[in-house]
């Protein structure tokens, strides 16, 4: 029993029945499955807004997906997705609402947090961001010396980078062409010198993307953006204001900094870092693709939230797609997930999920303050199809690890392309759908026989096959059909925290090294003691200064 009243998840009726299901069933051959129901392919598939989901690939019976939404239902995901929604402080631990929802709430909704409406606040902030994208497209805000802003670097990292650096990515073919758009995260100055050793510092403008505003990579790196900027300017402070905007809940650190707090844009502490890149965190983005765009965005996010509050257990998408990777996490021990999209403006989209994945479901004690004996959030990996072809997919193919994947893919190329380059389209969906294909059903000895293969090869040339993925289809890649994206895969990692009965919404495990990162700098500068230092890390600190010359 839990401390909190609720049975431990593996003692569960529902889970027992679950582990009892796996083994009668076996090794799960798709051959058979498909063969034994013609209409599986057909069946095994949902729409939620623009996305066509297929799970038909999957090692799951009609029962498998009726226990798993018994675990579901055991387990009261949906009584938590309702607290979320309702502004319920459901991240205990840091006794915070949850409420990523009201980022993309329409203007007249209603939703409360210690008795006050919250949307009217995200919907000012939205407009303030508005008024200034807008005026940095259109050049009326101009920089110190009176030039049109050319460019734009955000500053931030984790949630404060990766939202807007992969959402930019993804929306390049609806991004203001004239504009270069930057994200600057690693406090190796080798990024900030990268981003800025072309740029003007006329012509450019920094985005300072901080939640707290005191982590120290970020402010590091925004101290020598200013020094850089009235070094290359030859100004004093005052062209700060024109070329510096703050993006963060704590206005006291923005003014600290020397940011004029009317160039800052809010957002709240009921907004986890990697849940607000729909916040001010996307100015960026919004100034790259315009408020327009980044509205669609948001009515993208919508719709995938409103799928997922009242959708039933059947026909939820998020449930569905969370209660399939415990399915293989807690029940085949699979340990890692790969996403894996077919559009190389996805390039950066895995990345993205990992921290929204692994940040938030990488937990080893639970709700209630024990140690989980269950396995919890899986490795989260990919790149985009079909450079993975060439590289990993040998493993997942023939390897002797299961990784079930996700393979997103698109029917339209981007529509700013040549006809030429579209017409290339054909060959990568090819790809597509033939590797799904090739991992659900493989290739049997004998097929590779009938191939007229040497004996001795057979083994080798043969796949197993019943390797699971799911397939996400939308018709085009646009600023709503990227907010569905992002907005399923947010609830996908909620449904599995619920489950796992793990806070999906702190971190605390990043915080040890930030302290002892702290502890280690003066030791490599000044060669101060450091007390408490182990002796390898003391020995190669040692080295470390040799090699510096110190
Ligand atoms: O260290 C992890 C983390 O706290 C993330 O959760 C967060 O997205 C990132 O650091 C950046 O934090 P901030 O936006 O406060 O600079």
């Amino acid at each position: 029993m839990n401390a909190d009243g609720r049975t431990r998840l593996n003692q569960t009726p529902e889970w027992t029945a679950l582990a009892k299901h796996r083994e009668e069933l076996g090794e799960v051959r798709l051959r058979e499955l498909f063969a034994a129901d013609a209409g599986r392919g057909a069946r095994y598939t949902l729409q939620v807004g623009d996305l066509h989901i297929d799970y038909s690939k999957h090692l799951v019976t009609d029962e498998t997906l009726r226990l798993l939404r018994e675990l579901a239902a055991a387990t009261d995901v949906f009584g938590l997705r309702d607290a979320m929604f309702r502004g319920e402080k459901i991240n205990t631990t840091e006794d915070r609402a949850v409420l990523h929802t009201a980022l993309r709430a329409p203007r007249e909704a209603v939703v409360e947090v210690d008795g006050e409406n919250v949307v009217p606040g995200v919907h000012a902030v939205l407009d303030k961001m508005a008024g200034f994208a807008e005026r940095v497209r259109s050049g009326a805000w101009t920089g110190h010396t009176g030039k049109r802003i050319k460019n734009v670097v955000n500053i931030g990292i984790g949630g404060s980078d990766l939202g807007p650096a992969m959402a930019y990515e993804v929306l390049r073919s609806f991004t203001d062409r004239d504009l270069t758009v930057r994200f600057v995260s690693n406090v190796d100055g080798a990024d900030l010198h990268e981003a800025t050793r072309d740029l003007d510092a006329a012509e450019t403008l920094f985005i300072i993307a901080s939640k707290t505003f005191t982590t120290i990579e970020t402010i590091t790196n925004a101290t020598s953006a200013r020094n850089w900027l009235l070094g290359e300017l030859k100004a004093d402070q005052d062209a700060v204001a024109k070329h510096f905007v703050a993006l963060s809940t704590n206005a006291e650190k923005v003014a600290d900094f020397g940011i004029d707090t009317a160039n800052m844009f809010e957002f709240w502490d009921w907004v986890g870092g990697r849940y607000s890149y729909d916040s001010a965190i996307g100015l960026s983005l919004m100034i790259a693709i315009g408020p327009d765009r980044f509205r669609e965005m948001l009515d993208g996010f919508r719709i995938v939230d409103e799928h997922f509050r009242t959708a039933p257990a059947e026909a939820n998408v998020p449930l569905l797609l969370g209660l399939l990777g415990i399915w293989y996490g807690n029940f085949h021990d699979a340990q890692s997930h790969a996403v894996l999209p077919y559009s190389h403006y996805l390039s950066k989209f895995t990345a993205y999920l990992q921290q929204l994945d692994m940040e938030s479901n990488g937990k080893y004690v639970g709700r209630d303050g024990r140690e989980v004996d269950w396995q919890t959030g899986p490795v989260v990996w990919g790149t985009p199809g079909t450079n993975g072809q060439h590289a990993y997919y040998q493993l997942i193919h023939q390897g002797t690890k299961l990784i079930p994947a996700d393979f997103i893919g698109f029917v339209e190329p981007v529509a700013e392309m040549s006809d030429g380059l579209k017409a290339q389209h054909d060959l990568l969906m090819a790809n597509f759908f033939a590797q799904t294909q090739a991992l659900a059903f493989g290739k049997t000895p004998e097929e590779v026989r009938a191939e007229g293969v040497p004996e001795e090869l057979v083994a080798h040339k043969t796949f197993k096959g019943d390797h699971p993925t799911t397939t996400i289809l939308a018709r085009e890649l646009t600023p709503s059909v990227l907010g569905q994206l992002i907005a399923l895969y947010e609830h996908k990692v909620f449904v599995q925290g619920a489950v796992w009965n793990i806070d999906s919404f702190d971190q605390w495990g990043v915080e040890l090294g930030k302290v002892l990162a702290k502890r280690v700098e003066p030791a490599l500068t000044d060669g101060a003691e450091v007390p408490g230092l182990d002796a390898s890390t003391k020995a190669l600190v040692t080295k470390y200064r040799e090699l510096r010359g110190r």
